[in-house]
């Protein structure tokens, strides 16, 4: 098989982080006999210098052209006072509507080793395994009126769901409980908004076609707390838009990292596959970025979009065979230095991509 992948890079870390990834993609997909069909395109702060614009015509046609685009990350200070809808996010926000995907995929997992990284107990954390299902397309961050009267001092934006965007997601996120331990945690604040009435009702609804599903919701000020005091008892959890944005990147704590968070966003035309976290700027070109969350995102890609099931597998073990061997970027040896071994961000790379190569050798053997 060829797979034809757009390669966004962005801002910042993203074209160290991307780089690593793409390499290791490519010995998985070697291996199994496949072969990437890579293009490469600007997206975010390097393309409004470059092309003026944060998501140039040519880097979309080439997206809605491909079998999958993988994305690096985008934002950097230099753009800080522009208007939300010219800076480099914007770039991402008018790629995500256009390619369609509308479920999040954010599978928040501890890796054994890194249960001392979180600043959560271990016997809190060992074991959580929690898969997101942040819903990508709707909500505050797109909802119409929005704006910033500077005149008046005012500024509004529009929480907006209709009942058909809910269900989508909601069945997705049914069907992939279905596939994991059958519970499925609905996320809202149903006590006052309307949206997240509408919202629960629906899951509501949509949850009777999965009678093999047990269906719970929870406020989200309260899902904040839970997730701190008791991880483990969370399977698939399913949430809008701005809920998922900050419930993801505070389950990260669970994992140690904000940097080991991968995340995938199926349902559209082209799937979009992208870590969880941001450009990081300021580590941008030092070879300190963690790239093991754009790592896992390229085993989400070949599960998601390619079914190469046995070759993503390989990219996960691989990263846990690095992590037991005491390998770590910065971020992940902070808080215990001893006995590991601190890699920059191309040698964590090579660990990972020699080690798939290894393995998969061995199972051909
Ligand atoms: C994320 C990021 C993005 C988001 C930003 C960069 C627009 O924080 O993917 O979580 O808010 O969705
Ligand atoms: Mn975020």
């Amino acid at each position: 098989m060829r797979l034809k992948i757009l390669v966004t890079p962005g801002d910042g870390i993203g074209p160290e982080i991307t780089e690593q990834a793409i390499a290791v993609l490519r010995e998985a997909a070697a291996l199994g006999g496949h072969t990437l069909n890579l293009d490469y395109r600007r997206i975010g702060g390097v393309a409004i210098s470059q092309d003026g614009t944060p998501l140039p015509q040519d880097t979309l046609a080439a997206a809605l052209d491909s079998e999958a685009v993988f994305l690096g990350a985008v934002g950097d200070y230099a753009f800080d006072s522009l208007p939300p809808n010219q800076r480099p996010e914007a770039g991402l926000l008018q790629l995500r509507t256009a390619l369609g995907g509308f479920a999040n995929l954010r599978p928040v997992f501890a890796f054994r080793e890194l249960t001392e990284n979180s600043p959560l107990r271990p016997e809190i954390i060992e074991g959580s395994d929690i898969l997101f299902v942040r819903e990508l397309l709707g909500g505050l961050y797109f909802g119409q009126p929005r704006a910033w009267n500077k005149e008046t001092g005012e500024a509004f934006n529009t929480m907006r769901y209709t009942h058909d965007e809910v269900a989508r997601v909601a069945r997705a996120a049914f069907r992939l409980a279905q596939k994991r331990r059958k519970h499925l945690t609905s996320v809202d604040k149903a006590n006052v908004l309307e949206t997240s009435q509408l919202w629960r009702d629906t899951v509501t609804e949509v949850g009777k076609e999965f009678p093999d599903v047990t269906l719970e919701h929870q406020f989200v000020d309260a899902m904040s707390m839970f997730l701190m005091k008791r991880p483990r008892d969370f399977d698939v959890v399913v949430t809008e838009n701005t809920f998922g944005d900050i419930l993801t990147d505070e389950a990260s704590v669970i994992t140690g990292s904000l940097g080991m968070l991968p995340s995938g966003t199926i349902g559209g035309k082209v799937n979009l596959y992208e870590p969880a976290h941001g450009s990081a700027p300021k580590h941008a070109g030092k070879n300190i970025a963690n790239p093991l969350a754009t790592i896992l995102t390229g085993a989400m890609l070949l599960r998601h979009s390619f079914g190469l099931e046995a070759e993503a597998d390989a990219i996960v073990a691989a990263v846990r065979k690095v992590l037991e061997a005491g390998f770590r970027t910065e971020d992940l040896a902070r808080t215990n230095p001893e006995g590991l071994t601190v890699l920059g961000t191309r040698e964590m790379g090579d660990k990972v991509r020699e080690t798939v190569k290894e393995q998969l050798l061995a199972a051909s053997r």
